[in-house]
């Protein structure tokens, strides 16, 4: 059995400990908000927060998150309501929408720590978060948007 806490309610998983925490989300608890792209940390679709911080869960073998706080996607907001899930819509960020969950999660770990970062902070901080369909100009925009809008 493997402890964690999962989007604030604290869960036992019995799976082997060496799985990748997306795969435990994905295929165990069925959070599929969570994307496989690259499987080798190179493209950010993973990203969930571990403790608050970004990572990329594909490469994370649920051993190392036990006795941790996971979040995911789904565990953002209660309601969709988080000021970047707001200013996604508003900037109508998404095309296909794969990568999308990915950049949201790491730029939400962004603006946790840093509520007014600067163009050059947003864009160091996502700029591993790869996107196929080329959304990065209104991914700058709506995490402006979320740091002016609260
Ligand atoms: S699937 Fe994890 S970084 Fe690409
Ligand atoms: S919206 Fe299609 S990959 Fe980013």
């Amino acid at each position: 059995m493997v402890a964690v806490t999962l989007n604030g309610e604290r869960q036992e998983v019995a799976i082997d400990p060496d799985t990748p925490l997306l795969w435990v989300l994905r295929e165990h608890l069925g959070l599929t908000g969570t994307k496989f792209g690259c499987g080798i940390a190179a493209c950010g679709a993973c990203t969930v927060h571990v403790d608050g911080n970004p990572v990329r869960s594909c490469i994370t073998p649920l051993s190392l998150v036990e006795g941790l706080s996971v979040t995911t996607i789904e565990g953002l907001s209660s309601d969709g309501q988080h000021a970047l899930q707001k200013a996604w819509i508003a900037e109508q960020v998404p095309q296909c929408g794969y990568c999308q969950s990915g950049q949201i999660m790491q730029a939400a770990a962004l603006l946790a720590r840093n509520k007014n970062p600067s163009r050059d902070q947003i864009v160091e901080q996502m700029n591993g978060n790869i996107c196929r369909c080329g959304t990065y100009l209104k991914i700058i925009a709506a995490i402006q948007r979320a740091a002016r809008e609260g």
